[in-house]
């Protein structure tokens, strides 16, 4: 496996069901939060894991926060990211040392209804189905190569929370899917393309 860092401002189901993980919740090594009320942080300190808060107040801008996560993750040795909940958009200064292993969780199908949200913009749209994407980080907001990404019928009725509640499902199974893959290299990104390679094969 190998050192896994979340980053997450906040509930945080997502950095518990990574937590709670047979094969990744030793390999989490540090979970990062921009607010130091996230319930994330409790989660993490709960199962004894490192944690930190890089709140944006503390700095002069996006490029020299980006540049201060880098050097933290950089420093513990991660070599995963996860981005589960994460409410800030990182620039260049983050994302390049980290090319292609930081992944993000997404609340909806992309390219359809980037942003913070997905679910609410889903659900007004009036799209009989929506979903989850789980994908790299690039430069763009919720623009990278596709890992993962399966769909949720929006049944008659539903207000937000109710087909929050299915999304939800189905992120705590693929999330956690997508960083045993990235991490036993079973993932190729080729251009927009991400092969993934079966479990149990190399
Ligand atoms: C998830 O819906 C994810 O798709 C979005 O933020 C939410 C985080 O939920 N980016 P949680 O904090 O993991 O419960």
């Amino acid at each position: 496996m190998a050192s896994v860092a979340v980053l997450a401002s906040g509930v945080g189901s997502n950095l518990q069901v990574l937590l709670d993980d047979p094969d990744i919740g030793s390999q989490v090594a540090l979970v990062v939060s921009d607010r130091p009320e996230a319930p994330a942080l409790e989660r993490a300190r709960g199962k004894g894991v490192k944690t930190v808060v890089l709140e944006p107040s503390g700095f002069e801008n996006r490029a020299s926060y980006d540049a201060a996560l880098a050097a933290l993750l950089e420093e513990e040795g991660t070599e995963i990211v996860v981005l589960a909940g994460f409410m800030r958009i990182l620039g260049p200064e983050f994302v390049r040392p980290f090319a292609g292993r930081i992944l993000n969780l997404h609340p909806a199908l992309l390219p359809s209804f980037p942003g913070a949200h997905g679910i609410a913009d889903a659900l007004g749209w009036g799209v009989k189905v929506t979903g989850v994407t789980v994908h790299f980080v690039d430069e763009e907001v919720d623009h990278g190569p596709i890992i993962f990404q399966e769909a949720v019928p929006v049944l008659e009725g539903d207000m937000e929370d109710t087909l929050a509640e299915r999304i939800h499902e189905l992120e705590h199974r693929l999330l956690p899917a997508a960083v045993r893959a990235q991490a036993e290299g079973r993932l190729r990104i080729d251009g927009r393309i991400v092969h993934v390679k079966e479990e149990g094969t190399k």
